[in-house]
């Protein structure tokens, strides 16, 4: 069985590759600070599996802790998704987004090498996307002209990636540029667990559906758009998930450094996510139109050509188990892991 390193695998997107990297084989070994998560997950996806996953608790800037890691366990693949992800709060604290996702990089970059691991695969953002792209965006759009450290901090690690990729001709680089993960796992067990204020659409809808949160606040209802408000490419976390699994046999048969885009293809605007809720879960959702927020764009999609061809992997999940999944986890942890 080959282990799989993930870094950040408490956090949302990564408990749910570790439920499909054991559903298809491998083994996942987890370091996580819990600075944005809880162990409570890891616990959860051996649960659901059958299988608990290695946890270390600590910061992916700990080099003697990686060099540590790589030693106890034999490492295929790195999955790196450690990072912080708050947009807002990136804006506020640039110094901290640099330093936690900037050197948590390199520090397993430089333990990679220590231990001649040379597979890596990085949670990337469609965010690197310039804005003034034409829709959809594929590998080939312009990046760049990112308008907040957060979405700086994943243009410069891509541009990190790349040039130790050339250094090390050797390595296989993957880098995923995720949309916009929504959805939580079938049993609901595992899901998004946003500490404070939900900044992300669907977690502040399903606040409202809990009775947490009063009415969501739709930000712009004067977009250039069908109905006005702001068109996104929302994709099932499973899906996303079940890419990293196609992306591990990609980056374990290849050199060199690759772009893909994980998201659906299909845009849907703020107002069809919350009639899409509330049919797929019979509940009624107060809303109101509130001004834009800074920062965001009319609409952001992908077109998922390339994903579909070379890795064999397509979006499956529809917007109806978006919205029921993502529910389905809410109303049985209103609290998130919190008891
Ligand atoms: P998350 O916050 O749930 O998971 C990130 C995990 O990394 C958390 O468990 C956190 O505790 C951990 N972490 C942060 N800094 C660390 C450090 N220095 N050392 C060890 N652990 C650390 O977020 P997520 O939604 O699961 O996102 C995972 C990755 O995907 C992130 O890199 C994020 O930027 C990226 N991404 C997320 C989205 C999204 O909408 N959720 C979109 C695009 C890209
Ligand atoms: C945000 C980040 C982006 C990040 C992505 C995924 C910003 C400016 N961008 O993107 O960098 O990669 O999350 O984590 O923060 N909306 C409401 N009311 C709400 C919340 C959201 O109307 O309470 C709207 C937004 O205006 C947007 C859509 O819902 O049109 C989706 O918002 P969100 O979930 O925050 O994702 P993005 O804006 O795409």
């Amino acid at each position: 069985m080959q282990n799989i390193l993930l870094t950040g695998g408490a956090g949302y997107i990564g408990s749910h590759i570790a439920v499909e990297l054991i559903n298809a084989g491998y083994f996942p070994v987890i370091i996580d600070n819990l600075a944005n998560s809880s162990e409570k997950s890891v616990e959860r996806v051996g649960k659901i599996t059958g299988v608990t996953p290695k946890f270390y608790r600590g910061d992916c800037r700990d080099e003697k802790l990686l060099d540590k890691i790589f030693v106890e366990a034999q490492i295929s693949c790195v999955i790196h998704l450690a990072g912080l992800k708050a947009v807002g709060e990136s804006v506020e604290k640039p110094l901290e987004y640099y330093d936690n996702n900037l050197n948590a990089t390199i520090a397993l970059c430089r333990s990679m090498k220590k231990a001649g691991v040379k597979n890596f695969i990085f949670s990337s953002s469609a965010t690197v996307y310039n804005s003034k792209n034409p829709m959809p965006l594929s590998e080939d759009s312009v990046t760049g002209g990112c308008t907040n450290p957060y979405g700086w901090t994943k243009y410069m690690i891509e541009q990190i990636l790349s040039g130790v990729q050339k250094a090390n001709p050797d390595w296989s680089v993957t880098l995923l540029r995720y949309f916009n993960p929504v959805g939580a796992h079938k049993s609901g067990l595992i899901g998004e667990n946003p500490r404070g204020i939900p900044n992300n659409l669907m977690p502040f809808i399903t606040q409202v559906a809990t009775g947490k949160r009063e009415k969501l606040n739709i930000f712009g209802n004067d977009y250039p758009t069908k109905d006005g408000t702001c068109i996104r490419d929302y994709i099932h976390v499973l899906d996303l998930a079940k890419g990293h699994v196609k992306a591990i046999e990609y980056t374990l048969n290849h050199n060199g450094v690759e772009v893909f885009n994980l998201g659906t293809g299909q845009g849907y605007s703020v107002l069809d996510m919350v009639e899409a809720f509330q049919k797929a879960n019979n509940i009624k959702l107060p809303y109101t139109f509130a001004p834009r927020r800074a920062g965001d764009l009319t609409e952001c999609y992908s077109t998922p050509a390339k994903a579909n061809k070379i890795l064999g992997w397509k979006a499956e999940e529809t917007l109806e188990t978006m919205c029921a999944d993502s529910w389905n986890w809410q109303r049985q942890n209103p609290n998130g892991y919190e008891e």
